[in-house]
């Protein structure tokens, strides 16, 4: 806790140092870049008050500080934007949270999202549209805490690399299109059950059931030739009846 404490201070304090011109051109680029189809982003945020601290008010942003444009933290949930992932976000320097869930996000996330999102402890991109792979850099954000990308379409393996992300707490990943093992997670971990994986086509190993390995999938194949012979003999055999019977039927 102490640790962490010092931690934000200085990132706080070395954060001053950049200004606020950085985080008021993110939310500019994020204005500009999602189609905003509501009109919300429009509507609430005016970039012609150049009062300092005037973004705090902006819909959807926490900052810091109220005084301070310094932000720390996007809800963006449910306002009907659309378009690409907003690369805007990596000028919000101090971003700790970015929730964009609920929208009609739509493409791949950049492959370089460590970049963009360095120092985020929580992420929700649930209930998008957001596909192709999960970049293996997303879990090289080592303060992530949180993250959602449930009911979206992302497909392919989730990168091995998910269990560097030591403190992680919830994590969900349902209704995509993954396959592929799922990540060596500490298994005394509770938060992380299966329920994490639920609805993707082809996810196997702890919490849930183990991958076929290659040994097993022959063995397996062998089985399913075997009984399928088996079904083809008793087939032949019942149409050879039913042959020999209607045969005699009609004679
Ligand atoms: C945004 O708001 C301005 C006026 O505040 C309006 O002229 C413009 O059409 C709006 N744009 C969209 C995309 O809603
Ligand atoms: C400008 O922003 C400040 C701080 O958010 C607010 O108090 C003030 O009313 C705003 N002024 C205008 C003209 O919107
Ligand atoms: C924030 O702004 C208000 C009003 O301008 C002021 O009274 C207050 O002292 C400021 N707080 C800080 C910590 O700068
Ligand atoms: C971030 O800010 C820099 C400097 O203002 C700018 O060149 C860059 O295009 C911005 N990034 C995005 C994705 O808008
Ligand atoms: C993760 O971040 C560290 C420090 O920024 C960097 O050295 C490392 O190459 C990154 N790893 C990946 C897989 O991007
Ligand atoms: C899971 O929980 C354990 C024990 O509470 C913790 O040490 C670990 O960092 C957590 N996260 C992961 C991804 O294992």
């Amino acid at each position: 806790m102490f640790i962490s404490s010092v931690f934000w201070l200085l990132l706080l304090s070395c954060s001053f140092s950049f200004g606020v011109e950085s985080d008021i051109n993110c939310l500019k680029s994020i204005k500009a870049s999602p189609e905003d189809t509501s009109g919300y982003l429009n509507s609430s945020w005016d970039f012609n008050n150049n009062t300092e601290g005037f973004i705090c008010n902006f819909l959807g942003i926490e900052c810091w500080h109220p005084n301070e444009s310094k932000v720390l933290n996007i809800k963006l949930s449910n306002l009907g934007l659309k378009g690409q992932f907003p690369r805007g976000v990596e000028n919000c320097t101090s971003l700790t949270g970015l929730d964009l869930s609920r929208n009609r996000l739509s493409g791949d996330l950049p492959h370089d999202i460590d970049r963009i999102l360095t120092f985020v402890t929580s992420l929700d991109l649930s209930s998008n549209s957001f596909s192709g792979p999960i970049p293996a850099k997303l879990f090289n954000c080592s303060y992530m805490n949180v993250l959602k990308l449930d009911n979206n379409q992302f497909s392919g393996n989730i990168p091995a690399e998910a269990n560097q992300l030591t403190r992680l707490r919830t994590f969900s990943v349902a209704n995509n299109l993954l396959s592929g093992q799922v990540p060596p997670f500490s298994e005394n971990n509770a938060s992380i059950t299966a329920d994490s994986y639920a609805n993707n086509p082809g996810l196997c190993g702890y919490p849930l059931k183990p991958c076929p390995s290659i040994s097993q999938k022959k063995s397996f194949n062998v089985v399913m030739v075997f009984k399928s012979n088996g079904v083809i003999m008793v087939a032949a055999a019942g149409f050879g009846i039913g042959f020999v019977f209607s045969f005699f039927f009609f004679f």
